[in-house]
């Protein structure tokens, strides 16, 4: 399995991924967005045919501008932000999720200098709250309400990125 950064061509089995795996689904518009505005930062995994068996997709947000000179608030500071990830279910628990969270990780750190990664994630999502947690090291910073559109909260998360 090759862990490599996503290229516009990747885009429609990343997001035929996403549909498989996910009920949180996004326009071409928005995939286009990504890998035109951060191409370094979405990665895909694929198997030796070259079918794409798990993606991440992976965005900075943007310093707010400061009107009086103040240091930014935390949460405007630039940041990291994964948009989504999954991977198909048989090729799962084979590192595949931590490879992808860790390259695109690594360059928001050392491309955009981003000083955390930020996302959300299922309260009842016990996988993925395990990657990030107990793998990854990212702690729950926040519990939002209704977060998903069918009424489940979410936690929102952050990982320094900071050496
Ligand atoms: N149960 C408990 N812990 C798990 C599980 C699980 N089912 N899956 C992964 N983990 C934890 C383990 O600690 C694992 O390490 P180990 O295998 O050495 O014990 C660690 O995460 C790393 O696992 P990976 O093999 O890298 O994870 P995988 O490639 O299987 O992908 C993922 C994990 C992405 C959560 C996968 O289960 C999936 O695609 N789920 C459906 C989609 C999803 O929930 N995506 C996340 C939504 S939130 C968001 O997108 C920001």
């Amino acid at each position: 399995m090759n862990v490599r950064a996503a290229t516009v061509d990747d885009l429609a089995g990343m997001q035929a991924c996403n549909l498989h795996n996910l009920p949180e689904n996004y326009t071409m518009k928005y995939y286009l967005y990504h890998a035109l505005t951060w191409p370094s930062l979405s990665y895909v995994a694929e198997d030796h045919k070259g079918r794409i068996v798990g993606y991440i997709l992976a965005k900075m947000e943007d310093l707010e501008e400061q009107q009086d000179g103040a240091p930014p608030a935390a949460e405007h500071v630039p940041h990291g932000h994964v948009t989504s990830i999954s991977v198909l279910r048989s090729y799962r628990r084979l590192g595949l999720a931590k490879k992808l969270m860790v390259q695109s990780q690594e360059a928001m750190a050392n491309i955009y200098h981003a000083s955390y990664v930020s996302l959300h994630v299922r309260k009842s999502n016990r996988a993925a709250l395990s990657l990030y947690r107990d793998t990854l090291g990212f702690t729950v910073k926040d519990s939002e309400s209704k977060y998903y559109a069918d009424g489940e909260d979410a936690y929102a998360m952050q990982l320094s990125l900071k050496p």
